[in-house]
């Protein structure tokens, strides 16, 4: 079968071209603000049986039925409850599936047997459109291949569905990216089947209390039939293996560090993607959009097929709002895969200057039983220990080591006074340091971590620290405890100052500053421990920039 691709800016009778096509039992990929789905006539048995075969579906699985508007409930559905037209008219179109008793008219194969039937309206007005002109109710399922991540583009139903089904009308990309919420309203109190579209907040505002199906959480026990039967199998899945982490995104973006390793794919929110230079990573977009995590989880999952990566770790969202589905779509697509970062330890990133005072805070913070992973110190025992960092190395700026040991004259010279230079050697070292801090804060066994690093920043792993603290001083203190602890000269510390970061980026961002100017060292030290303790109390008591 040669599948045809109608597009609106073309196919000038796109409406009724698509309707003939679903009136004469074919099928169609239709958009929808959701997901695109695989139509046909809701009515006609045949129609529906091409369905299940097109997407290698399991018969026991229903389809819901689409409608171009709430008159045409009575046509899909019996013994409506008023619930159903307060839902309608608070939701209608847009991304809430009702399921209630079938109608007659109904055959059993496209509820898979059920005497209950999903009904929704989509907010998509060219499928609406097409919806009406076929005059009969729209059996659609996700336009996905059985298992597989749903589509959210035409080019995704494409790649699935070429040749298996008539014609695909391309209605752009969806604008909710996940599918639609699931409630049952032939139980009392509606039950949450499916969480979508609408967050389950929504719902609870309109109708009251609303059940959440054990499904939606957790994997099917053996041997129970989910009430949603489609939530019992194996879904949405790259073909890569799917580890979900969940908890704090900071505490989450760490343990995803500690083991993802060069190649594997990494699905992250944006503010954490820095670290991982060396994965292949997708962004979910930031931790606070919830929207555009659900607009963006499908197609994240899918792009992954198109890379070499083997294994998949991906952050996942708490469950409020589009939290609920997405974090849904996730766990589905990691088959339960999940591992929850609640023990992980705390971290307190350190960064500022040198001779700013970082050495003193740092002594303040294990005072408090912190574990310190020193960067600097664990990038020379890298450098030491890891041939393929020093084979890079080499690779960029030529022999630099004697045997293991690095000449770090030759190195300076090499990427001194030579910007990017510089940014190549750091591409290199931030490649593999975070990975490396991460597993040393996990190992540490200790329950707060001080990750000391002078490119905490640059590198990415502030942002996998619950708390960041810049360690400033004014820059003739730091002059002279520069050359008091180095024995260097004036003039070459001055140089040294100079080439450093200004306080203002630091201040910018780091979510604490700690200043270090005209104080004894005692002073200094007693007010770091005093924030680190109110930081870890988890009171922001101190002087947040
Ligand atoms: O957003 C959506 O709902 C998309 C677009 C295309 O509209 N459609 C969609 O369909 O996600 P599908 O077939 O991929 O998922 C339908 C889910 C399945 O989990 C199925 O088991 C459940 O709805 N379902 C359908 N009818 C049901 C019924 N009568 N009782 C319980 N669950 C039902
Ligand atoms: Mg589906």
């Amino acid at each position: 079968m040669k599948t045809i691709v109608l597009r609106p800016c073309r196919d000038e009778n796109l409406i009724t071209a698509a309707a003939a096509i679903l009136r004469r039992g074919g099928l169609v990929g239709i958009p929808t603000e959701t997901v695109y789905g695989l139509g046909a006539d809701g009515l006609n048995e045949t129609a529906v049986a091409a369905i299940f075969t097109a997407k290698g579906r399991p018969q026991d699985n229903p389809l819901i039925l689409h409608v171009p508007d709430v008159s045409w409930l009575p046509r899909c559905a019996r013994e409506i409850p008023a619930a159903a037209y307060t839902l309608a008219a608070r939701f209608w179109p847009g991304p809430l599936t009702m399921i209630l008793p079938r109608h007659g008219s109904v055959p059993l194969s496209t509820t898979g047997g059920l005497d209950t039937v999903g009904v929704r309206c989509p907010d998509h007005a060219l499928t609406r459109a097409i919806i009406a002109a076929a005059d009969t109710p729209v059996a659609a399922p996700s336009g996905n291949l059985s298992g597989r991540p749903s589509p959210t583009t035409a080019a995704h139903m494409l790649a699935d569905m070429d040749g298996r089904i008539d014609a695909i009308v391309d209605g752009g990309d969806c604008r909710v990216g996940v599918e639609s919420t699931i409630v049952d309203l032939t139980v009392t109190p509606p039950r949450l089947l499916r969480p979508g579209g609408i967050p389950l907040e929504d719902l609870e505002a309109v109708l009251g209390e609303v059940a959440v199906d054990r499904a939606v959480v957790a994997p099917p026990e053996e041997g129970v039939r989910p009430r949603a039967p489609g939530m019992k199998y194996r879904h949405y899945a790259p073909h890569a293996p799917v580890t979900v982490f969940t908890g704090a995104p900071a505490r989450t973006a760490g343990a995803i560090r500690a083991r993802a390793t060069t190649g594997d794919g990494v699905l992250l929110f944006e503010e954490f993607t820095g670290a991982f230079g060396d994965c292949t990573a997708r962004s979910l977009g930031s931790m606070s959009d919830g929207e555009s995590n659900a607009h963006r989880v499908f197609d994240a999952l899918r792009g992954f097929d198109d890379t070499p990566v083997k294994e998949i770790f991906a952050q996942c969202p708490d469950d409020r709002g589009l939290g609920l589905a997405v974090s849904n779509r996730l766990k589905k697509a990691a088959g339960f895969h999940v591992i929850a970062c609640g023990d992980t330890p705390r971290l307190i990133g350190l960064t500022g200057p040198t001779g700013a005072g970082k050495t003193t805070a740092l002594a303040a913070l294990r005072r408090l039983g912190a574990a310190i992973v020193d960067c600097d110190a664990l990038y020379h025992e890298m450098l030491a220990t890891d041939a393929s960092l020093r084979s890079d190395v080499e690779n960029a700026f030529g022999a630099v080591f004697d045997g293991t040991v690095l000449d770090r004259k030759k190195l300076g010279e090499a990427v001194f006074a030579d910007p990017e230079a510089l940014a190549r050697l750091n591409a290199i070292v931030y490649a593999r340091l975070p990975r490396e801090a991460m597993r040393r804060a996990e190992a540490s066994g200790a329950t707060v971590v001080g990750i000391d690093a002078i490119n905490l920043i640059e590198s990415g792993m502030g942002a996998l620290c619950d708390h960041t603290v810049a360690v400033l001083s004014p820059a003739e203190e730091r002059i002279r405890r520069i050359m008091a602890r180095d024995g260097v000269d004036e003039a070459y510390a001055r140089l040294r100052v100079s080439a450093q970061k200004d306080d203002a980026f630091y201040r910018e961002n780091c979510a604490f500053v700690l200043w270090n100017g005209e104080k004894t060292e005692r002073e200094f030290s007693a007010e770091a421990e005093t924030l680190f303790r109110s930081v870890l109390q988890g009171d922001k008591g101190g002087n947040e920039t």
